[in-house]
């Protein structure tokens, strides 16, 4: 069922005694309230209305002495909607029936006499709490659908890029990869290994910034035994070990000019020599290569080949920066809370609003591999369940041009509510229309005129 913006929000009440019924409902006006003074009525309510939040006295009709029927009860609305946020309200002193509610399912509980204040925040809580998972089971099912193993995107333009690779993984064309530190390549690289025939064999990687030259050619070829000092024996390198598979040239910008001649020719003739060796080495392999460097540039200055650029740029992958992918920062920010929160068994549940807000509006410059640090450091230092925009610690510097046409400055803000909206809700359309409290035809409108599929 589908509540508009200015609804009241559904809540049920179930007490049986006719005064604490009058007084419940006049405290929470705030909610649609509803009231249950037994067992069956609290599940036909609970059928009608999907309420996210019940209160429930444990000590219901006919023996209102005894919990077994508040118990019942508990268990019915649970059957009914496990979501459902369920604050059991028990007599003065029974704490031990509170905790065995709890260990029944039972979001909290609340001991008589009620004061309505209190009881109110712990009812709203209730409500942002259940909101707040909605959110993630709308967000884990985009994630399900993820476009590729193992990378996160629902934005049209990583879609995109994700659409080239199926096409292009089950080939051998060789690859590049272009894209701003921490934007995924070797995430892609991967994934073009996984989606291909090759996927059984190895995926070897070598960052060619981060070795130095004489020791980058003896780990990509080999050497045979004395071939130079220190080379006590015979040892393949990385492109002879991952025959079969997919080799990963990191940081292919980087590559000494030196190496260049030696690689270019590997990838004409697929044939390596170690080092001190004469035997040509047919090797079958995939390559793939990224980079975050300007290699048109790098040509230009002499530091690149421009041969060795046309072997490796069969097909060139151009990975947009966080900044320029509509609503994924947010999607990444719940897969990584997600994951790491189970995984350290952390405490932390989600992100509040302000801080959802300031994800979605950074620049990023350190792209998703910052956002990742920037979440599993929230996590350990956040002092509630939610994390907050001041623990993300994230300075915006205001340097954004904005258009100063109020058409376009309108446009851009519509865009980007429509874009946050829809993944706040992990595409749900009628709550998206909802949280920007337009129709649906509005929402499909909007989504068509901005292209945001
Ligand atoms: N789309 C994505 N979905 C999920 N995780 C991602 C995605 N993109 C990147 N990551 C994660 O972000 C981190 C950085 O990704 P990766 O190492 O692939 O980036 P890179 O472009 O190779 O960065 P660098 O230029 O610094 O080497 C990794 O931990 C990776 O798992
Ligand atoms: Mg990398």
């Amino acid at each position: 069922m589908s509540k508009g913006a200015n609804q009241l929000k559904p809540l049920i009440i179930v007490e049986d005694d006719p005064g604490l019924q009058s007084q419940l409902k006049w405290s929470f006006d705030g909610y649609e309230t509803h009231i249950a003074g037994d067992r069956v009525s609290a599940v036909n309510l609970l059928r009608k209305t999907s309420a996210p939040v019940v209160t429930l006295d444990l000590g219901l009709p006919p023996d209102p002495t005894n919990v077994s029927e508040g118990f019942a009860t508990l268990q019915a609305i649970l059957n009914l909607i496990p979501q459902t946020k369920v604050i059991v309200v028990t007599g003065n002193d029974d704490r031990e029936n509170a905790l065995k509610a709890i260990e029944l399912g039972a979001y909290d509980f609340y001991q008589k006499p009620i004061d309505p204040d209190v009881l109110r925040v712990i009812i709203e809580r209730a409500f942002h709490v259940h909101g707040l998972e909605e959110e993630n089971r709308g967000l884990s099912k985009v994630q399900r659908n993820s476009p590729l193993d193992g990378v996160v995107a629902n934005s049209p333009e990583m879609l995109e890029v994700c659409r080239v690779i199926e096409k292009i993984s089950p080939t051998n064309i060789t690859a590049l990869l272009l894209g701003e530190s921490g934007t995924g390549k070797e995430v892609l690289a991967r994934a073009i290994h996984g989606l291909s025939e090759r996927k059984d064999q190895r995926f070897a990687a070598i960052n060619c910034a981060s070795i130095p030259e004489n020791l980058l050619e003896s780990e990509l070829y080999g050497y045979e035994k004395g071939a130079f000092t220190g080379a006590a024996k015979r040892t393949i390198g990385k492109i002879e070990s991952a025959n079969g598979g997919t080799l990963f040239l990191d940081e292919i910008g980087d590559m000494p000019i030196g190496l260049q001649a030696k690689m270019l020719r590997f990838l004409q003739e697929r044939v390596i020599e170690r080092i001190g060796g004469r035997e040509e080495i047919p090797v079958d392999i995939r390559v793939v290569c990224a980079t975050n460097q300007d290699l048109q540039e790098k040509i230009e200055d002499g530091g690149f080949r421009e041969d060795l650029y046309y072997r490796i740029s069969e097909i060139i992958i151009n990975i947009p920066p966080l900044r320029e992918r509509a609503g994924d920062a947010v999607l990444l920010a719940w897969s990584f809370l997600t994951n790491y929160a189970k995984q350290g068994s952390f405490r932390v549940t989600g992100f509040t609003k302000e801080a959802l807000t300031a994800i979605e509006e950074y620049r990023w410059p350190g792209n998703v591999r910052e956002l990742e640090n920037r979440i599993k450091r929230s996590i350990v230092m956040a002092d509630d369940q939610m994390i907050t925009q001041e623990e993300l610690q994230l300075n915006q510097d205001s340097g954004e041009t904005m258009p100063i046409n109020l058409r376009e400055v309108r446009e851009q803000a519509e865009a980007r509510a429509v874009i946050r909206a829809m993944s706040y809700v992990g595409g749900n359309v009628s709550k998206a229309a909802d949280l920007l409290g337009v129709s649906r035809p509005t929402l499909y409108d909007l989504v068509n005129k901005y292209g945001l599929k």
